[in-house]
């Protein structure tokens, strides 16, 4: 395929050697004359490992040139990668003034180009930015998107020192597009790469990146904290890291990582304060572990403001135990939320399959009767009593009961989701999902 390159630097420099291996025909734009001539003379912009021998061979087979003409590029290639820098502003925002530069260099040349054009943006750029790209173009050139180009979100995983490795071996090809041949099309660009291929609306893509480098960031931080407890205490760090890290269940793993309500229950709570009290002892600071109880109290206003702006009095809260299954009620964050609601006037009308169970058999009859005897005056024998008398649904959690229910809930009836209920749900009218 005949590809142009914005931009050669580390990731347009990578990419263009990379590409050119893999058959590609690829031209390097630059603003940089130096960075230009560079390439031209078979020499690399970046010093990375192997960087050096596969631009100087490709350069020799032809594969690759650069330029500082975009007219001509563009007009020579069908697919474009954006891969100019995107550097923080003085105020910490993203200055997006090269990409948009270069939007309005594809404006000028669409305009008079006839062929169909693809524009994959390879920057880490903020959602939103390919559809402003997008807008620049289409009001500079009189073209529409979709029609004549299409936008592609297409970023970039590799690491500086490891940039060739990275991109032969990506964790995952990520493509966001609104135009599935356009999609295809980048796609096939990497079809040699041993990674899976995802394809997904184009805010996800592009919001990918800083979730992925904020987490990381995130990583680095904790098993700081973590490790200077552990040098406080004496303990071997990396020991504990280790044996965290070989539990591929709970701990490096997907669970816990479902946007929803808060946390709770007898063990997180608990543990968590644990921690943090004895680095405290020791006078280890750890504001990252201090901050997530913070986060989690957080969720419960969220949730107490979604209710409030609703305008609905009478609440029916499905659920009232930490999670689905259970009968704990220690921590729930549900006990805290209608707690909190009950302090605000509003009539609360409560059903959890699980208490009521426990309440029968006398299991957890006396932490009700002890800590919660406001809440256990509330709760209904039966479901049907709950959706009868209330205006507003409140799920707590996932039970089928719930949300076989829920399924034939009429349309209109509102519905605050805790937990993601399944798609049918979702898509009823009043519905609304505590994050999504
Ligand atoms: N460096 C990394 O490890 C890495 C990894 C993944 C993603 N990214 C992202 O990729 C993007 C590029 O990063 P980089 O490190 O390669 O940047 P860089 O600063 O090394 O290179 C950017 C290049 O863009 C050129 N440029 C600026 N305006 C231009 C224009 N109008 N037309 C053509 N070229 C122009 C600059 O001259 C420069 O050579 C950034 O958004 C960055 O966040 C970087």
């Amino acid at each position: 395929m005949n590809i142009s390159i914005f931009g050669l630097g580390y990731v347009g420099c990578v990419s263009l050697g990379c590409l050119a291996r893999n058959g590609h025909n690829v031209i390097g734009v630059d603003v940089s004359e130096t960075k230009v001539k560079q390439i031209n003379s078979g020499l690399p912009t970046i010093i990375e490992k192997d960087i050096d021998h596969i631009i100087r061979e490709e350069h020799n087979r032809c594969r690759i040139s650069a330029t500082t003409d975009f007219d001509r590029a563009i007009k020579q290639t069908e697919v474009s990668i954006i891969a100019v820098g995107t550097p923080s502003s003085t105020t910490g925002h993203l200055n997006l003034e090269y990409i948009f530069k270069v939007a309005e260099n594809f404006g000028h040349v669409l305009r008079e180009k006839g062929r169909f054009h693809v524009i994959a943006i390879r920057s880490t750029v903020l959602p939103g930015t390919s559809e402003k790209f997008a807008e620049i173009v289409e009001r500079v050139s009189g073209k529409k998107k979709n029609v004549d180009f299409a936008m592609v979100s297409n970023p970039e995983f590799l690491r500086e020192g490891t940039a060739v490795y990275d991109y032969y071996n990506p964790p995952v090809t990520l493509i966001g597009s609104e135009h599935a041949e356009a999609a295809d099309k980048v796609a096939s660009l990497y079809k040699k790469l041993p990674a899976q291929v995802i394809i997904t609306d184009v805010k996800v893509a592009e919001l990918m990146k800083y979730v992925n480098n904020t987490f990381h960031a995130l990583k680095v931080s904790f098993g700081n904290e973590v490790g200077n407890i552990c040098s406080a205490l004496g303990i071997d760090s990396h020991k504990v890291m280790e044996i965290f890290c070989a539990d591929k269940v709970l701990n490096i793993s997907p669970y816990y990582f479902k946007p929803g309500f808060a946390y709770g229950g007898s063990c997180l709570p608990k543990d968590l304060k644990g921690l943090q009290t004895l680095a405290h002892d020791h006078y280890v600071k750890t504001p990252l572990i201090e901050s997530i109880d913070k986060t989690n109290e957080l969720q419960i206003s969220r949730a107490v403001e979604m209710i409030q702006q609703t305008k609905k009095r009478k609440l029916g809260f499905l659920g009232l135990s930490f999670k689905a299954g259970t009968d704990d009620l220690r921590n729930s964050p549900a006990v805290a939320l209608i707690e909190t609601l009950l302090g605000k006037g509003y009539e609360i009308a409560i059903y959890d399959k699980n208490v009521q169970l426990s309440q029968l058999t006398g299991t957890n009859k006396e932490y009700i009767d002890t800590h919660i005897p406001h809440l256990s005056r509330l709760m209904k024998a039966q479901i049907s009593e709950l959706m009868n008398e209330s205006e507003l649904i409140i799920v707590n959690n996932k039970e089928k009961e719930y949300v076989e229910i829920l399924s034939n809930v009429e349309e209109e009836h509102p519905i605050i989701d805790m937990v993601r209920l399944p798609e049918d749900i979702r898509k009823k009218k009043n519905y609304k999902g505590i994050n999504w």
